[in-house]
């Protein structure tokens, strides 16, 4: 059996769960690819799953690899492809049901990958998939963001909210995000027309109504943002499925989004990056063996940008 060194889980738990190993190489089925890993991304929702908080939406069975935000190559391709082929530098927001990234080698659905962006390398590749779609389907899919609207990003200055700053900027939009102070610099240059410190200032009473908002915190900041929304604007949330009750009673709407692997997204998403409409901060690299602290400066939750593993 061919094996190849992968980072696993055998059990929930803390970053100590974690297993830096050798495991069995996967093979690709009728329209799948192999991808030999690059670099993977760390998102949230890796130490998520570590911990246990999403197995009874994603009913994985262990042991389980984890990681789903891919750079690399296509190594082998299965049956019955139509657009990829050996040798295809690629990314991908693989399906989350499945093993993941932290790995030598990947099988991905050809659906769930696109060709990376030729002008970034893997590193930046593979930090831009679940960021980039999620900010795509929650600004654009959801709420139909338009030119000329006002939308309020929360966390603007981490993995997604960096992202959704640029987008809604292509867009033709008003932003405004919430950051603390030491990333209101990194914001501005990334175009933020309004930086609210979110340490220091309560955004409801500092911000003008908004079209828009891109909720990534949930809870008490969920609460607050519906004072700050137009009448038949939307929340959006990626961290709590708002109370559908309290929207009506505002006078607004809301939508809750788990995104979903999309490679026609993520080829609009690798265009824009080489037109350099879009850049990806990498704010940490680490070895895929040091997953474990990647995840732990992650679960911290003040990542300026994202965080990524070194494969090769
Ligand atoms: N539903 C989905 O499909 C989906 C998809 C992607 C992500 N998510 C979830 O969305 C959340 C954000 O993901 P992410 O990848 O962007 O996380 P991340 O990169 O870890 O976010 C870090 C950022 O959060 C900021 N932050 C922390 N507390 C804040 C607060 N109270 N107000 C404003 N900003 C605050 C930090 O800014 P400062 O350093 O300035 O404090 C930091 O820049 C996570 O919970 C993740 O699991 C869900």
């Amino acid at each position: 059996m061919r094996t190849m060194k992968a980072v696993c889980i055998y059990g929930y738990g803390g970053p100590e769960v974690l297993v830096y190993e050798d495991a069995p190489r996967p093979h690709p089925g009728d329209g799948e690819v192999l991808v030999r890993v690059h670099a993977a991304g760390i998102n949230p929702v890796d130490w998520k799953i570590r911990e246990g908080h999403l197995k009874e939406m994603l009913h994985h069975t262990l042991p389980l690899i984890l990681g789903w935000d891919v750079s690399g190559v296509v190594e082998t391709a299965g049956a019955g492809l139509t657009r990829l082929k050996v040798g295809d530098e690629v990314f991908s927001r693989p399906d989350i049901s499945r093993d993941g990234a932290y790995a030598e080698f990947i099988v991905i659905k050809e659906s769930d990958v696109a060709l990376k962006p030729k002008s970034i390398d893997h590193l930046h590749a593979a930090a831009l998939p679940l960021a980039g779609l999620t900010a795509w389907q929650t600004l654009f899919d959801a709420a139909g963001l338009a030119a000329g609207q006002r939308v309020l990003i929360h966390a603007a200055a981490g993995g997604v909210g960096h992202v959704a700053v640029q987008l809604a900027k292509w867009k033709g939009a008003h932003v405004i995000g919430t950051a603390a102070a030491k990333n209101h610099e990194f914001l501005r240059k990334l175009g933020v027309d309004q930086v609210v410190d979110y340490n220091t200032e309560r955004f409801e009473e500092v911000v003008q109504p908004v079209d828009v908002v891109l909720d990534t915190i949930g809870g008490d900041t969920q609460e607050r943002s519906w004072k700050v929304l137009k009448r038949g604007g939307i929340l959006v949330s990626i961290a709590a499925p708002p109370a559908a009750a309290t929207a009506a009673a505002h006078g607004v709407r809301q939508a809750f989004v788990f995104t979903q692997p999309n490679s026609g997204q993520l080829a609009e998403i690798a265009r824009l990056a080489d037109a350099e409409k879009l850049k990806v901060i990498v704010e940490t690299i680490l070895p895929l063996s040091d997953a474990t602290r990647g995840q732990e400066l992650s679960q911290r939750g003040h990542t300026q940008g994202k965080i990524v593993l070194r494969v090769i």
